[in-house]
């Protein structure tokens, strides 16, 4: 085995590194710390304005009812006065937010008991993965970055690209809005507050993550994901989380923008803690952890003094109370207390499972509204009361465990489907172990299969060792992608083995006429076998097309002599062919096994590449992009049809293989384009996805076709390749040109009898397919062979006839058999079976 280069060793290591998850980048530099060291400091004095400022201390908007005159600002950058940011819309905010709390819980009796957090149980814990669309609401006072000046509000920061359109941006009026909800999983969240203190805030609250994504479709096309962070009131189901960055301190003045002082008292409360232990912690680790806490986007994840402009969002959600028939209560109304009781009941169940029955997991459902402050952006999810319900039900999804049950779920299906195509694989490969049967394999469809499985395997092997809640349906499909993968390689080996011409060396060797010379030779005609590693990838892989008899292979010049047409089926096989007829040929070499496995490494790692780095795209290049990949990965028979022109090979895949291949191959690809609640919440495209099923449909089709009319129906003589054609039609003006295989012919006494049996048969059926019938024995079945003969004059055109030929197999020896027979010989020998004279492959 040639060793591979340097370099490409080098990129296998790069790829495998890359691929290993949770490679801890720990070389941060000395450097940074200063930065790091002025930031925790700055978070310090934001941790003490929190802990100082009570509530109504922010109210940049000044209210009609005059008690106090003039706006008032806290000492947190982006809540100051010169920040100039865009509070009009403050009060608005609030207001939705209450709206809409009120509306998803009923009011009992004309009394709103959530006001009192007395209102119908919601779940407790929030984490889940919702999905809906946003509206655009119109803003106050349009925003647009000449309303800033960065390096005035942030003199610290050198900052890059403020005075272009900001990241975030929202120009559209209405798109999907994408919720992944992280809450607090330890217990000690909850924070129990004197009744004093906050008679009214539920006395719960933890701490909550949020990933949103916002598509912002009508407008730049654009998508992005930011992390904000919060709190979450479980007695009201309230959420409320900002994004904080260098120029907008949200987490530290997000209990200025809650609706009420009882929420500002409890979150500011919770926050003075938890804040603080996350500052002692960064503070303690300065040089081993220099990432920023609360980040809110997921660029480089390290202090930077070149930080670039994001608009900062602050989030309002309202976790709306299951309905009573999601809970399957139907119009049974118990009491707000047992209502309590079954979600706590499902919820205690679903995060330590004892197997109590749960009839049905009713579904998480939030409201939204998103808001702004420096773009000026105001958004809600879209839904009742605004909206019907049909047209949007503000944000729908599952909790978090239903999800994490839901994923495993489709993983296992996943690798049960891996382990259909081992089966198959296996299947064919009992079929396919033959030279002859190998040869006829198309090596790049094999190939496109590998790559995905491949593909499947790094994914899954990367991913199992962070998976913590998906452990062993990873590993599952892990096993059944890597089995997949071994042996769809080993298929692959032996196909490029057989497919690969031999070497020069070997081939004089076998052709045993070099003599003495052979030594000399070889070791002469190895050495330029080596450096000529540039030869291009499919050119060397097909062997030579089969150049085979012209006679009886075309109808027209059949009754060219049979002796030239045997000498020519004699050179028909690729050995002799290449080694005989063009003795002067340079050896044109063909890259290894080894280094085209490097390739597709690379090629499926750099489609990964690009397939994970295509979040950031427009979402229409995306799609594209996904759907052209999907187009080219299941265009794996092409390369199968193309090879069977060439060769002139009806069938080389048994039909489970290919129907079966397709289907399991589809299968995980309609899961994403058709479902809408897939775990990753992707868009679904039915049409496109129709598109790629048809285009598999054709190829099957294209392939069904080969099989029954023959690979190389109604394509131009001229534009592939002679090969012998097995299944010529047999016309009688060929008797005397001794065209006619042996036995058939007039003179050949043995067929005489059987054939006036058969046309004591045929007059009992006339006139079937314009010709005459006649009949053979079959040397290797001893069965009689029953073969149209076509008159002399007459043209055979018919459909009938083009399958009846399908029937028996002309060798360019003019012996016949019947097909089936001569393919099961041909599987073993390349011989013809009566003369020992070699066989072209099909
Ligand atoms: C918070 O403020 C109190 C006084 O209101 C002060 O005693 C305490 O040290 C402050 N805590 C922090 C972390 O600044
Ligand atoms: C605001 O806080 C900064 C430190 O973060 C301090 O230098 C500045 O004097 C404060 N401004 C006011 C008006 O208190
Ligand atoms: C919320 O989750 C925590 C930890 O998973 C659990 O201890 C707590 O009981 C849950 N709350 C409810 C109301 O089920
Ligand atoms: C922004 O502020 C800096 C520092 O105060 C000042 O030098 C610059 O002129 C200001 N730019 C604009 C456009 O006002
Ligand atoms: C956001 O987009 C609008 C419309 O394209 C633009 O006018 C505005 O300047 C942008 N805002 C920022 C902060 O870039
Ligand atoms: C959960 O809250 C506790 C205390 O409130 C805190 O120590 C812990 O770091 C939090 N966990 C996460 C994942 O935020
Ligand atoms: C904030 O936390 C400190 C201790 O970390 C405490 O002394 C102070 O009273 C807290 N402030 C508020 C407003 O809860
Ligand atoms: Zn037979
Ligand atoms: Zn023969």
């Amino acid at each position: 085995m040639p060793e591979l280069p340097a370099f490409r060793v080098l990129g296998i290591i790069f790829i495998l590194w890359w691929m290993l998850p949770g490679s801890d980048y720990q070389s941060q530099s000395v450097a940074l710390s200063d930065l790091v060291v002025s930031r925790l400091s700055h978070y310090r004095a934001s941790l003490d304005v929190l802990n100082t400022t009570h509530w109504a201390d922010f109210a940049p908007v000044v209210e009609d009812d005059g008690d106090h005159a003039s706006p008032r600002y806290v000492n947190l950058t982006g809540f100051r006065e010169e920040d100039h940011l865009s509070w009009q819309d403050l009060g608005r905010f609030r207001e939705r937010g209450l709206q809409f709390s009120r509306h998803a819980m009923l009011a009992v009796d004309g009394e709103q008991l959530w006001d009192v957090a007395q209102g119908e149980a919601v779940w407790a814990n929030a984490s889940g993965v919702l999905l809906g669309q946003w509206v655009r609401r119109q803003e106050t006072i349009p925003r647009t970055y000449d309303s800033y000046n960065l390096s005035e509000s942030v003199p610290s920061m050198h900052w890059i690209g403020d005075k272009t359109d900001w990241a975030r941006n929202v120009t559209g009026g209405t798109g999907r809005l994408q919720v992944r909800l992280t809450g607090n999983e330890t217990v000690a969240e909850y924070e129990q507050l004197s009744k004093v203190d906050a008679p009214l805030s539920g006395g719960l609250i933890r701490n909550v993550k949020a990933v949103v994504t916002v598509e912002d479709t009508e407008g730049s096309g654009l998508s992005w994901e930011m992390v904000l962070f919060g709190v979450h009131w479980p007695r009201q189901g309230v959420i409320m989380m900002a994004t904080t960055s260098e120029k907008f301190d949200g987490i530290f003045g997000l209990p200025h923008l809650t609706p009420g002082p009882d929420y500002f008292q409890s979150s500011q409360r919770f926050l003075n803690q938890t804040l603080e232990h996350t500052i002692a912690t960064k503070e303690k680790n300065i040089y081993s952890d220099q990432n920023i806490p609360w980040k809110s986007n997921f660029e480089s994840p390290l202090h930077t003094r070149n930080p670039s402009p994001h608009c900062e969002y602050v989030v309002y959600l309202q976790t709306h109370p299951p309905s009573r028939q999601s809970l399957g209560l139907g119009s049974a109304i118990p009491k707000g207390e047992s209502m309590a009781e079954m979600l706590q009941a499902i919820e205690s169940e679903l995060e330590s499972p004892l197997g109590a029955p749960i009839k049905h997991i009713p579904k998480l459902q939030m409201s939204a509204v998103v808001y702004s402050p420096d773009c000026g952006l105001f958004m809600e999810s879209k839904g009742p009361p605004d909206f019907p319900r049909s047209e949007g039900d503000h944000l729908l999804g599952v909790k978090f465990e239903v999800q994490i049950s839901s994923i495993n779920y489709w993983l296992l299906a996943y690798a049960v489907m891996m382990f259909g195509q081992v089966m198959l694989l296996k299947g064919q490969m009992k079929e396919t172990y033959t030279p002859s049967t190998l040869g006829r394999v198309s090596f790049w469809t094999i190939s496109m299969m590998l790559i995905a499985d491949g593909m499947t395997f790094s994914a899954a092997a990367s991913w199992v060792a962070t998976a913590q809640y998906t452990f062993l349906p990873t590993l599952t499909l892990t096993f059944a992608s890597f089995m997949s993968m071994t042996i769809g390689g080993s298929l692959l080996a032996k196909i490029h083995e057989v497919q690969t011409p031999p070497p020069r060396t070997r081939r004089e060797g076998t052709q045993g006429a070099a003599g003495p010379n052979s030594g000399s030779t070889s070791t002469a005609s190895s050495a330029p076998l080596t450096p000529n590693r540039t030869g291009t990838a499919t050119g060397p892989i097909l062997p030579g097309p089969v150049t085979a008899g012209r006679g009886l292979g075309n109808p027209a010049v059949a009754n060219v002599g049979a002796a030239a047409s045997i000498a020519d089926g004699a050179s028909a096989v690729p050995g002799a062919v290449t080694a005989a007829a063009r003795p002067g040929e340079p050896p044109t070499q063909s890259p290894t096994f080894q280094s085209l496995m490097g390739r597709f490494v690379l090629v499926g790692a750099l489609v990964m590449f690009v397939s994970v780095s295509s979040i950031a795209w427009y979402m229409t290049a995306r799609s594209w992009f996904l759907n052209i990949c999907a187009l080219v990965y299941l265009s794996m028979w092409i390369p199968q049809i193309y090879r069977n022109i060439i060769r002139n090979c009806r069938r080389a895949l048994k039909w489970q293989f290919v129907i079966g291949q397709s289907l399991l191959r589809l299968l995980p690809l309609a899961y994403f384009w058709l479902k809408t609640d897939n775990f990753l919440l992707t868009r679904t495209e039915p049409r496109a996805f129709a598109v790629l099923c048809l285009w598999v449909w054709l190829q099957i089709f294209v392939l069904a076709t080969q099989d029954a009319v023959g690979p190389r129906f109604g394509i131009p003589k001229g534009w592939m390749p002679d090969a012998w054609d097995y299944h010529p039609v047999l016309r009688e003006d060929n008797v005397e040109a001794g065209g006619l295989p042996i036995g058939l012919g007039a003179e050949d006494s043995p067929g005489r009898d059987r054939r006036r049996s058969s046309e004591d048969r045929d007059k009992a059926r006339p006139g079937s397919g314009g010709g005459t019938t006649r009949a053979i024995d079959c040397a290797i079945c001893r069965e009689v062979l029953e073969v149209p003969v076509v008159k002399a004059g007459e043209e055979d055109m018919s459909v009938t006839g083009v399958f009846s030929r399908r029937m028996y197999m002309v060798t360019p020896c003019r012996h016949i058999f019947h097909s089936l027979c001569l393919e099961n010989w041909m599987n073993f020998r390349l011989q013809c079976p009566i003369c020992r004279e070699d066989l072209p492959p099909m």
